[in-house]
């Protein structure tokens, strides 16, 4: 049976994998444009677990895979990050069904990975597609991508965390605009309300997001998580104790090896070989 999570390890550097490994993550249902089933859902879980529990890899990028040649007769399935859950699971279930899956969703699983991680989005990220792309923490897309939340055309809401991180990306407005509509709204205009980073022509996405991917693994593996644990506290706390942590992170790294490695690289003149400590 083809996988549906297709997931390669590229190393930074071919010396060793400890300079650091970037996971590329490939949803893998063409056909269906992609859709987030159960089966999907539980590899993506699983491969969070394992990103956590290996210190070799430093970034995770999440896409989908490319459409199939076109049957004869049929037409070419459209390019899609991920259309969304996959509705036909959806079809007869009742609240205590589908409960469980959304107490411990995968969406939630990217969220709390401590690692950096990139969507690099190109085609259709529609309903949960659009929600794990707000799950990862920075977003590429390509030209011809469409984002949008249409759950609302199903008779639902977002499930994977779209109400909630929309409002806190894009803010109140926006988000209700596309959460109420289910409207799509593509790259050009995701990027002017923030809903993605960069957008750029298809053919260069994958060399784009992989170049930035390789930026962030040449980090020092340790100082990255405490930036982005610092950046996240922002979402849950007030103004002043977000500050607080801001401060207390950034004096406690005055602690950390790396530190001294990184100022004494910049004042040698030469390239940091960070120790994650
Ligand atoms: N769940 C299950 N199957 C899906 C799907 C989803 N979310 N999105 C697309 N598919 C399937 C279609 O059923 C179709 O399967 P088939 O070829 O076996 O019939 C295949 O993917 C191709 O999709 P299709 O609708 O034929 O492509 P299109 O180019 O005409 O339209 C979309 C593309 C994205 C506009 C359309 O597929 C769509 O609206 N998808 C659902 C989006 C959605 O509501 N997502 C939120 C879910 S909560």
């Amino acid at each position: 049976m083809e996988e549906v999570l297709i997931v390669e390890d590229v190393p930074v550097d071919n010396t060793s994998p400890s300079n650091g490994i970037i996971t590329i993550w490939t949803i893998n249902r063409p056909n269906k444009l992609n859709a987030l089933n159960s089966q999907v859902h539980d590899e993506i879980k699983k491969q969070c677990v394992r990103v956590e529990s290996d210190d070799n890899i430093r970034v995770v990028i999440i896409r989908g895979a490319s459409p199939l040649p076109a049957l004869e007769g049929k037409r070419k399935k459209p390019s899609a990050f991920a259309a969304g859950a996959d509705i036909s699971e959806f079809e007869g279930k009742n609240s205590d069904d589908v409960r469980p899956f959304f107490e411990d969703n995968a969406w939630e699983a990217v969220w709390n990975l401590s690692k950096p991680t990139i969507a690099m989005v190109d085609g259709f990220a529609l309903g949960g597609g659009t929600e794990l792309a707000l799950s990862c923490d920075i977003r590429f897309a390509s030209k011809g991508t469409h984002f949008g939340q249409p759950e609302i055309n199903l008779g639902l809401i977002p499930g994977g965390g779209g109400t909630q991180r929309l409002c806190r990306l894009l803010g109140y407005g926006k988000a209700m605009e596309i959460v109420l509509s289910g409207n799509m709204i593509d790259a050009e205009e995701a990027q002017k309300i923030g809903l993605v980073n960069k957008v750029v022509e298809s053919e260069e996405l994958e060399d784009i997001t992989i170049s930035f991917a390789i930026n962030l693994a040449q980090k020092s593996p340790y100082t990255i998580k405490v930036a982005k644990r610092a950046v996240r506290a922002s979402l849950d706390l007030p103004f002043s104790e977000g500050l607080l942590v801001e401060r207390s992170e950034f004096v406690a790294l005055f602690d950390t090896e790396d530190k001294e490695i990184g100022v004494q690289a910049f004042l040698g003149k030469s390239d940091p070989k960070w120790l994650g400590k």
